[in-house]
């Protein structure tokens, strides 16, 4: 008796303690999709302006076209009170952050916040080390539906544990809180995050630039082209799926590229399977990058739900082919000009078989053949039996779909 009562105590123990492990599984089952304040406003972010980031997200279609989450990042923070709660600056959100949310909710949209693992975020505001409990709870009361959580002043913490931590924290409060990690890949999240968090970034932070680097005295931040090769060469790309992310951070879309940049910065973000976080001034948007952001038929490619990352198939000098399998035995393609002169396109289906071996999918172009989709014309450009010949603009994209031609 006594033996089957310890047995008993021990699977129950073990039952309580793995229920507390798991992140909420049923969240970011397609890349998550909303904005977030950093890039456009850095600290210089209030109550009044994410509302109207909130009205503008709304009545601009990015919500129709997916966008769901309006984030707040660093510098949102008070001080905590005397009981250790953690308080909206007052000046800046003197509703609080609750009726931020509430009016968020309002508006059919999900709200997320930013908290550091280590005492004080990278602005210096406090972070949540030895408040994680008290933190989650207070989010989950105040309505928090995504947590992005940032790895500074962390000095002897250990990436697994802080972020454990944290994720069983929020579990705890029984509220879905997507979890997004950021601690830049130093502690290699994709070895181990997949049951802590939904997303995790996996290189420092993106500079708007097309191929820069730009020196903060000490540490980097990098353009686009930059974070596209540090999250390739990282050969991560079988770590990434349905409710857990590589993420390569957020979109620097419509706050000063070129178009023809912007477009291929948000071509590859979607060939990516990237977290799609918009991150400029929404109440004013040109029409350009209106129809980057809420472009239908990339983003279908991005929150494809097979989940599968491109993989770089090939580069040539300035020229590079990206490939993203799809489901209904779709395939995305994605030719990126990285160079400052057009590029010539000759891509020949014949002979051609792709082997994807993450996917453990393959086309032989030899016995199928598919219809060539133009995402970005939305225009046809005839079937797979005919070689591709055409021009990439400088820094810009061909990105096409192949879809099977049915048989008949
Ligand atoms: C880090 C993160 C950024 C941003 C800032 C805020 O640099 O990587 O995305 O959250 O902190 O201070």
């Amino acid at each position: 008796m006594i033996k089957q009562l310890t047995i008993l105590w021990v699977i129950s123990i073990f039952a309580i303690t793995n229920t507390v492990a798991q992140k909420f599984n049923h969240l970011a089952l397609s890349p998550p999709m909303g904005w977030n304040s950093w890039n456009i406003f850095g600290c210089d972010i209030n109550e009044e302006m994410i509302r109207g980031v909130a009205d503008a997200l709304v009545e601009s279609g990015l919500k129709d076209a997916g966008y769901e989450y309006i984030v707040i990042d660093d510098c949102w923070h008070g001080e905590r009170d005397s009981l250790g709660f953690i308080q909206a600056n007052p000046d800046r959100f003197p509703s609080g952050i609750k009726a931020l949310a509430d009016y968020v909710h309002s508006k059919g949209l999900k709200f997320g916040i930013y908290s550091d693992a280590g005492n004080t975020t990278c602005a210096g505001r406090p972070g949540s080390r030895g408040h994680e409990y008290q933190d989650a709870l207070t989010y989950a009361a105040w309505g928090i539906d995504y947590l992005k959580y940032d790895w500074c002043d962390t000095e002897g913490l250990s990436g697994i544990g802080a972020y454990t931590t944290m994720s069983q924290a929020l579990r705890k409060a029984e509220r879905p809180i997507l979890f997004s990690l950021c601690d830049w890949g130093h502690n290699k999240p994709w070895e181990w995050a997949k049951e802590v968090g939904h997303m995790w970034r996996t290189t420092g932070d993106i500079y708007l630039c097309w191929d820069c680097a730009h020196d903060h005295g000490g540490w980097f931040s990098w353009g686009i082209l930059k974070i596209l090769d540090m999250h390739h060469n990282l050969n991560i790309r079988e770590h990434s799926g349905p409710g857990h992310w590589n993420d390569p951070d957020m979109l620097q879309v419509g706050n000063g590229l070129s178009v023809n940049e912007d477009r291929a910065h948000f071509a590859i973000w979607a060939m990516l399977a990237a977290p799609l976080i918009a991150g400029n001034d929404l109440r004013k948007m040109t029409k350009e990058t209106l129809e980057i952001l809420t472009n239908a038929e990339v983003i279908a490619i991005n929150q494809d739900k097979l989940g599968i990352q491109a993989f770089r198939y090939n580069k040539q000098g300035d020229l590079e082919t990206w490939i993203k399998p799809l489901s209904n035995g779709e395939w995305a393609i994605c030719f990126l000009n990285r160079g400052d002169a057009p590029q010539k396109v000759d891509f020949d289906f014949k002979g051609l078989i792709i082997e994807d071996n993450v996917a453990d999918l393959s086309v032989d172009f030899d016995k199928a053949t598919f219809n060539i989709r133009n995402v970005w014309t939305k225009k046809n450009m005839g079937t797979t039996k005919k070689a591709i010949s055409t021009t990439v603009p400088a820094r810009d994209v061909l990105q096409i779909v192949l879809k099977p031609v049915s048989k008949k």
